[in-house]
Formats: C-alpha cells, sequence, structure tokens
C-alpha cells in the first residue's frame, strides 16, 4: 500500500515537474490528451499539419473536420477569416485558407481552456486589420531600444545554423493571437541590415515564422545606399540610388519570396530622410513603394517626427504629412502612434487620424512600457488602446502595429503580467471590438487558472491598472515629465542647460505661481484645432474639455474649481494619492491569490508588485513636493504626507541605459 501511494506521489510530481512555472508557456498551457481525439484534415501543407498537430495533442472534445473552402462566401470573407460550426456531432472548421484554419484551431483550444462550453459552436471571425503587426527595436548587438525583458530573442551571431527552439515557440504564440507580421529590427536601423549575409539570417527567421502565417519586415535605415552600398547620396529622386534600392528589394525576394516590406523612420530624431535632400516624406516613401511593388511588398512609413523648433511638439506630424495627404502610392502605410507626443500614459489621439482621408493610416501601439514603469509596473493596456479607437474608428485603418515588450528573459516579458499586453495587442489587432475585460479574463484563466477566486479580482486589478499608472505618474492631462536619463523615474524640476526644450519637463508642464498645464487652445499653441472642429470645441474650452486632458489642453490655475469642487491642486493631490492607494492594493489582492498560482510566478509577480508600490510614492512625492513650490498650498485631507524631502528626491539618480528595467536594488525605496 505505502509502495504504492509513494509511486502515486512520484507520478504526481513528475507530472508538475514536466512543466516548468517560470512563465515560458505563456497562455498557452494547454494539457496534453491522454487519447487523441479523431482529426480529418487533408494534411498537404506546414500549415495544415500545425492545426492538426496542435488540436491532435489538446483538444479533448469530438471529431473535428478541417476544411478548405473555396466558395462565394469564404472568398468575401477573406483570406484569414474563418467558421466554426457544429453538424452530425462533428467540429467543423473551415476558412479559405489554411492559416484561417489554423487560427481556428487556436480559437478552439481558447474556448476549451477558458471552460467554456465547446459542445455547439457556431462562430464567424474576421479579422478587420489584413495587418496585425508586431515591431521589434531590438539591435545588432543583442540590445532592445526600451526593451524589458532581457536581450533580443533574435540571436544573430548564431543564425542561421544555430535555430533557437524560441524561434517557433514564438511563431505559435503569435498566431495563437492572430499576429501575421513581425518587423524583426529597431526602427533606429542599422544599414547592415541588409547586408547579404544579414539576408541568409533574416531567411532563417522568415522560413521558421511561415508556416504560422506570419511574414517577416524588416526596418531600413534611408541612407542605406550610401553607407552599404557605397553610393554618393541617397536622394530617393536619384536613378542611381532608386536603382540600388530596386536591386536589394530583388536579393531580398529571392531569398524571402513572401518578405512583408520594409518600416521607415526617416527625419526623426537624428535618422537620414528624404528631407536632407530637400525631397519630402511622399518622395521617400513612394521610391521604396515602387521597388516593392512587383513583389507586393508594402512600406510602412512612420509619422513620428517633431523638430526642436516649433513651439508645440505636439502640433508636429500634422504639420509635415497633411499636406502630403493623396500623394502617397497605394502600398505605403503612414504608420502614427495612438498620441500625438510619445505613447504617454495618457494622450489625446493623434489628430492626423481623419485628417489624411487619401492616405492608408495605421496606428502605431506600445506594448513594451518605455513611460508606464517598464516591467516591473503591472499597467495593462488594452484600456489604452480601446480608448484610442473610441475617438478613431478602427474600420478607417488597414492595420495596426504593436511595439513589443519580448525579450529572451524566461518567461519572455520581464513580468509575467506583462504577458497579458501582448496577448491583448493580438487579440484587439484582430478585432478592436472586443472588451478589454473579456480579454483579461481570457488571459488570466489560461495563464493561471478558470478558478473565479482568482479570475474575478485579478481582472478588476488588470483592468483599473493603466488608470493606477496615470494617476500616480502623471494625472489631469500632465505629461513627459519623466527623468532626463530614462523615462521610468520622475523628475519634473530637470533642467539641462543647452538641451533641447522639448526635452526637458518643464516644456509640458509649465508650472508657475499662476498654474500649471500646456495651453493648447486657440489662445496657445492652439494645436486644439488640428481636432475636428466639434471636438476642437470642446478641448478648447476650459468648462467642457474632459479633466483627463486638463492640463494637456490648458494652463489651468491653482485654486481652479473642478467638477468634484476641490481645487485644482487639491485634485491633482487626490489623484496622486488614489495611485498610491491603488498601487498599494494590488499587492495585496496579488499577495491574497497565493493559493491559486504556483510559488515561483507568484514570487516573481509580487516582487514587481512591491516595487511598484514604492515607485508610485516616490512619485507623487516627487511631483506634489516640486509642483507644491509653484501652488504653496496644503496637502489636502486624506493625502499622505511626504516621505521625503524634495531636496532628497532631487538626488535620486538612477544608473539605467535605454535597454533595462531597474532593478529593486537601484531604486529609491519608500
Ligand atoms: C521614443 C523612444 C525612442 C524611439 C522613438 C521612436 O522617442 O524614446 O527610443 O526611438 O520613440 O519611436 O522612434
Amino acid at each position: 500500500m505505502l509502495k504504492r501511494i509513494l509511486l502515486a506521489l512520484f507520478i504526481c510530481a513528475a507530472a508538475l515537474s514536466s512543466h516548468a512555472e517560470d512563465g515560458s508557456r505563456l497562455w498557452l498551457r494547454y494539457d496534453t490528451v491522454t487519447v487523441r481525439p479523431q482529426i480529418e484534415a487533408q494534411v498537404d501543407s506546414p500549415t495544415m499539419r500545425l492545426a492538426v498537430d496542435e488540436l491532435s495533442a489538446f483538444w479533448r472534445g469530438g471529431k473535428v473536420s478541417l476544411q478548405l473552402m473555396a466558395d462565394g462566401k469564404y472568398l468575401a470573407l477573406g483570406r484569414d477569416a474563418y467558421t466554426i460550426t457544429s453538424e452530425d456531432g462533428v467540429i467543423r472548421l473551415r476558412s479559405l485558407s489554411e492559416t484561417g484554419l489554423l487560427y481556428a484551431a487556436y480559437h478552439l483550444l481558447r474556448l476549451q481552456a477558458c471552460g467554456n462550453d465547446c459542445t455547439a459552436p457556431d462562430i464567424c471571425e474576421k479579422p478587420l486589420n489584413d495587418i496585425r503587426i508586431l515591431n521589434h527595436w531590438d539591435n545588432p548587438d543583442g540590445t532592445i531600444e526600451r526593451g524589458y525583458a532581457g536581450r533580443s530573442l533574435w540571436k544573430w551571431d548564431e543564425l542561421p545554423a544555430t535555430l533557437s527552439p524560441r524561434y517557433k515557440e514564438y511563431a505559435r504564440a503569435n498566431a495563437s493571437v492572430g499576429i501575421n507580421g513581425t518587423v524583426l529590427n529597431n526602427v533606429n536601423a542599422s544599414p547592415d541590415v541588409l547586408s547579404s549575409e544579414n539576408l541568409t539570417k533574416v531567411k532563417a527567421l522568415a522560413d521558421i515564422f511561415r508556416p504560422y502565417g506570419i511574414k517577416v519586415y524588416l526596418s531600413v535605415n534611408f541612407a542605406t545606399p550610401m553607407k552599404l552600398g557605397g553610393l554618393t547620396t541617397a536622394d530617393p529622386l536619384d536613378a542611381g540610388v532608386a536603382e540600388w534600392w530596386k536591386q536589394k528589394v530583388r536579393e531580398v525576394y529571392s531569398l524571402i519570396p513572401d518578405f512583408g516590406g520594409f518600416l521607415v523612420k526617416a527625419n526623426s530624431e537624428g535618422q537620414p530622410g528624404p528631407c536632407d535632400y530637400n525631397r519630402t516624406h511622399a518622395q521617400g516613401a513612394n521610391m521604396l513603394a515602387s521597388a516593392l511593388k512587383p513583389y507586393g511588398g508594402i512600406v510602412m512609413w512612420r509619422a513620428f517626427v517633431y523638430s526642436p523648433t516649433d513651439d508645440d511638439r505636439a502640433k508636429q506630424a500634422y504639420l509635415e504629412f497633411k499636406p502630403l495627404d493623396g500623394q502617397f502610392l497605394d502600398n505605403v502605410i503612414v504608420q502614427v502612434k495612438n498620441g500625438p507626443i510619445d505613447f504617454q500614459p495618457r494622450e489625446p489621439y493623434s489628430p492626423l487620424f481623419g485628417a489624411m482621408p487619401h492616405t492608408q493610416l495605421m496606428v502605431e501601439f506600445q506594448v513594451t512600457q518605455e513611460y508606464l514603469g517598464h516591467s516591473n509596473h503591472l499597467a495593462y493596456l488594452a484600456p489604452m488602446w480601446k480608448e484610442f479607437y473610441q475617438y478613431y474608428a478602427p474600420s478607417n485603418m488597414r492595420a495596426a502595429a504593436g511595439v513589443t515588450n519580448i525579450g529572451d528573459d524566461t518567461n519572455w516579458c520581464g513580468n509575467d503580467l506583462a504577458q497579458s499586453n501582448w496577448y491583448a495587442y493580438g487579440r484587439l489587432a484582430w478585432n478592436p471590438m472586443l472588451s478589454s475585460r473579456e480579454i483579461a479574463e481570457e488571459w488570466l484563466s489560461q495563464t493561471f487558472t478558470t478558478d473565479s477566486r482568482f479570475v474575478r479580482p485579478m481582472t478588476e486589478i488588470l483592468m483599473q491598472s493603466r488608470e493606477a499608472v496615470v494617476d500616480y505618474m502623471m494625472p489631469l492631462g500632465l505629461h513627459h515629465i519623466f527623468a532626463w536619463g530614462h523615462h521610468y523615474g520622475p523628475e519634473p524640476w530637470c533642467e539641462i542647460e543647452g538641451a533641447r526644450p522639448d526635452w526637458l519637463p518643464s516644456y509640458y508642464h509649465r508650472a508657475d505661481r499662476d498654474g500649471i498645464g500646456f495651453d493648447r487652445t486657440t489662445d496657445g499653441s492652439d494645436a486644439v484645432s488640428q481636432y475636428p472642429d466639434s471636438l476642437a470645441a470642446v478641448f478648447n474650452d476650459i468648462g467642457t474639455c474632459p479633466e483627463e486632458f486638463l492640463l494637456w489642453f490648458h494652463h489651468v490655475s491653482w485654486k481652479h474649481e473642478m467638477k468634484s469642487g476641490r481645487t485644482l491642486w487639491d485634485e491633482l493631490c487626490h489623484h496622486y494619492q488614489r495611485g498610491v492607494d491603488a498601487a498599494r492594493s494590488f499587492r495585496d489582492t496579488w499577495t491574497a491569490m497565493s493559493p491559486y498560482v504556483d510559488a515561483e510566478r507568484h514570487a516573481a509577480v509580487l516582487h514587481r508588485f512591491d516595487i511598484q508600490a514604492s515607485d508610485a510614492v516616490w512619485w507623487k512625492d516627487a511631483c506634489l513636493e516640486y509642483f507644491r513650490t509653484f501652488s504653496r498650498m496644503k496637502y489636502p485631507r486624506g493625502v499622505e504626507k511626504p516621505h521625503f524631502s524634495l531636496k532628497k528626491l532631487k538626488k535620486v539618480n538612477l544608473p539605467i541605459d535605454n535597454y533595462t528595467c531597474p532593478p529593486a536594488e537601484v531604486l529609491p525605496r519608500f
């Protein structure tokens, strides 16, 4: 008897330890079936093989049939669309393409993993965006600009001979949420990306990703013909330059026949571009687009531009790009960040959306939390992206891009909970109408447990998390008050002699004895007039401007009466305190979740929540103590007194660069 018990315990322990609880399995934690299900399919492509293998290994229901369809209905639905129905006791997956069937297989497994009833599905899914792409800001040396999860996944010095198993896992995870493209390298692109040697490495990755329906794209440096090709110019109207690109593109397609195209950051933050030759962005983009066109490739041309001299950085992209509306070729998509400045915790949407009706546009979201506490803080970003879509209908765009938070850390994203943003980005790129809440529930159920005692409170935390970050960092429309050397901690006081004004916090908060905020009304920089008239009128009037954008559009007196009846100063204090309270409550809730989470992930996440709670206090104290030197007002009741003096706070100096998330040891502790 004892022997039997010991054997059972041993088997149990072996089963548990066969799955490392280190976050490496993401949300794909399906249990392998013991009895293989009956799958009916004609397997004559690697993609079909994958779909069948996934179902064979993990599907616990009845017979499934996979069918390629070429009739009118499926032609109209489009390549990636699929249906899932149940007929005569058989679950039928149908699509025009193998990739569609693979997506359908993942859909079925997702339903099962979330504990849904899968007996009578009646599903018709069609992605809203044709292109659902990740942007990696990975450098050739393995660093990741604004990457907080280790080094690059791409091991360039090992490729193409050695292929990490993680390349496949990466592709599988993306396919499971419908992502179908990846830009492998940083927008601040090295010209060497297009060297013949490097292209063989890119090909190796493209070959792995292809069966998962994922196309490879590259960021290119506009001056590559000079730096790599030895030409004396990169002028887009120079025949030699155009020919150089044509030949390079031919080489790319000879290796990667389904190559997606180029992403370009030009004449922005020191990058070369067509404006260096007095040409326009459209002329630059079109030259590249012409080279790609015969192969079906596209150009994603970024609109992230701002010069040091204009009176308001928020106006720049609009001023430079709107006049070019209608001038881009049809295989160019202008890629615009969701807000007019730069991925702040909260920004109004970029007014370029809606201002270029004759140009294809795509939105660029930032999945990596450059400005939201890196991988230390929980900030579930679906609500932020949905907020953007409230102002600009997703159906007006062709594509969505997300700057990833993926690195070579075992758990891929640094913080286990940050995996939710990779997941949510993919799900929303496929269907922006999904609610943040249902995505959160789905992700939590698959990644941890379907137990409602876990899913319910954790969904609440996820749903509150981005607003909490706004509250303790930059409430009421404040923005870009980060430290000079990094985008992690606060430094609203930062002044650097000779620095570009638009790289300094005071440019954005404009705090003085009278009040705080950037006047972008018609009496100020007039950025407000870049919005459609009806909205401009709302933003322009201090009485109607949503309070969440108040200090974005207005310079407001400290004593201004807010909707709550409080003064602006008191309201600001309450927001900071609310953020601190929320961060602490996240930590407490997570602590109580230990019965439902494996010890390894529980401890790792708890450590991050500890940091977040402490950082929230740091942010509150730094901002309020500094702004109080202008308001000269007292902390209202219910708002904690500062833990440290402004003098002490000003001495905090983090030894970090653009590629790392600060570890607890270097952070001030509150
Ligand atoms: C931000 C970010 C840079 C990045 C740039 C971009 O400014 O801090 O690291 O290169 O955006 O989007 O091009």
